[in-house]
């Protein structure tokens, strides 16, 4: 069991919900999880210390101008003993303290000063939770990069019936250790990725070029959140103003032939991504000197296809990752157009875009993606930050590199 030994700090928030956080630490320490807890100001309103630290055998932390916890182990030693950080129940205050980067008191300073994956498990009244309010404060979590469990829906404390019901404890069990065993398999498999981002740019002479309107940022931020999830990932990227991400290995090339020639000498991988918006022409060859302008026309240059990366990765008998997915991104009949595209390239997954939508376009912060399988199943990541989309398409990867090999 991957979960065993792993240390788990759980900050209990003041919701009816909390007693139920007793719940979960003796699942945790019945699998020899450790746990130390944070028990916030209106958190002790529903559990006591003593019942934290009797099921923990740990002391239970309140306070962050405490000298006895801050000479032992201080607030930002907390989070670095931790493997995961988790919140539960995370109330609607606490959503929205964390959402303006408060750091108050000792759960919120712990937060801020994490290195390690946070878990919000919501539970809150159905119209805290739909309120608008509660509703932009997860969408700017997410964006920061917050995990979430829940809510669920169901009959509530309060009687009322809706979405706001928090996940159960064994719920919550079985995604930290899905969580755990995920990134066990990840660093036994060595699992490698290359994502392929931006645009290239074909040269017709020394200062004239043809290219398009990709930024990158979408193969960026799935480079970024494959990474995170411990898969070693190079990114190779054409032209583009983005900020290099740290820790990833970056290979910068221009034309669609240096962007072909780096995706083979990347190979092997377990999968590729391929989100660049490769030119599909180019000029069969560069003038060495400038065109004088009265020489230029068309019909004066000849223009030959580009290599068809995606294709050639699926289709590549020795080498072929473990699974290939590729960007569709159509102005119109964007879900038929982006399934012929998958089945003619034999690739694995296909994210389709409607880059007819300027504010989920090419070089919109965000993004709406339809996920494509090969069966034929359509699942929708709705519009949301480019960082969230990339999030949850590095999770649905990963779960299919994970279940596809227990299949096969
Ligand atoms: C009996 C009772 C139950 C409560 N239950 C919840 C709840 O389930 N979810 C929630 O968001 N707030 C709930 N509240 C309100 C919170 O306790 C309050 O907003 C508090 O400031 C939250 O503290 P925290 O930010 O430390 O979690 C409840 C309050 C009371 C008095």
């Amino acid at each position: 069991m991957t979960i065993k030994n792993k240390k788990v700090l759980i900050i209990i928030g003041g919701g009816i919900a909390a007693y139920k956080s007793l719940d979960l630490i003796r699942i945790l320490r019945k699998n020899d999880v450790e746990i130390k807890t944070i028990l916030t100001k209106s958190g002790k309103e529903f559990v006591t210390p003593l019942s934290l630290s009797t099921l923990t055998k740990s002391k239970t932390f309140e306070n962050i101008f405490d000298s006895d916890a801050e000479a032992g182990i201080d607030h930002i030693a907390l989070s670095r003993w931790a493997d995961i950080i988790l919140v539960m129940p995370t109330t609607a205050n606490f959503m929205s303290k964390l959402s303006i980067g408060k750091a108050e008191d000792l759960a919120t300073t712990v937060l801020l000063a994490a290195d390690k994956d946070i878990i919000l498990v919501p539970a809150m009244n159905v119209r805290m939770w739909l309120h608008k309010a509660t509703q932009s404060n997860l969408k700017t979590l997410q964006d920061y990069g917050y995990l979430f469990i829940g809510p669920e829906k169901g009959e509530m404390a309060c009687g009322e019936f809706g979405e706001g019901k928090m996940s159960s404890p064994r719920q919550i069990f079985a995604y930290l250790k899905n969580y755990f065993d995920q990134r066990n398999i990840v660093k036994e498999r060595n699992l490698k990725a290359l994502v392929t981002a931006g645009p290239t740019r074909e040269y017709i002479d020394p200062i004239r070029y043809i290219s398009n309107e990709s930024s990158g940022k979408q193969g960026y931020e799935i480079a970024i959140a494959l990474n995170k999830l411990g898969i070693k990932t190079t990114l190779i990227t054409g032209p583009s103003k983005l900020v290099s991400p740290k820790d990833i290995k970056i290979k910068k090339i221009i034309s669609a032939d240096e962007m072909f020639k780096e995706v083979k000498n990347t190979l092997p991988v377990d999968l590729a991504v391929c989100t660049a918006a490769v030119t599909d022409l180019k000029p069969a060859k560069i003038n060495k000197n400038k065109i004088k302008k009265s020489e230029l026309s068309f019909k004066s240059i000849n223009f030959i296809k580009n290599n068809d990366i995606l294709d050639f990765l699926s289709k590549n008998n020795k080498n072929r990752p473990q699974i290939v997915a590729g960007f569709s991104a159509e102005t119109k009949d964007v879900i038929k157009n982006s399934i012929l595209k998958m089945k003619s390239k034999n690739c694995d997954l296909i994210f389709a875009n409607d880059v007819s939508k300027k504010e989920i376009g090419f070089n919109s912060d965000f993004n709406k993606v339809s996920v494509i399988d090969k069966k034929g199943n359509i699942k929708i990541i709705q519009k949301n930050k480019k960082s969230f989309v990339a999030n949850k398409i590095a999770q649905i990867l990963l779960d299919k590199l994970i279940d596809d090999r227990n299949i096969n």
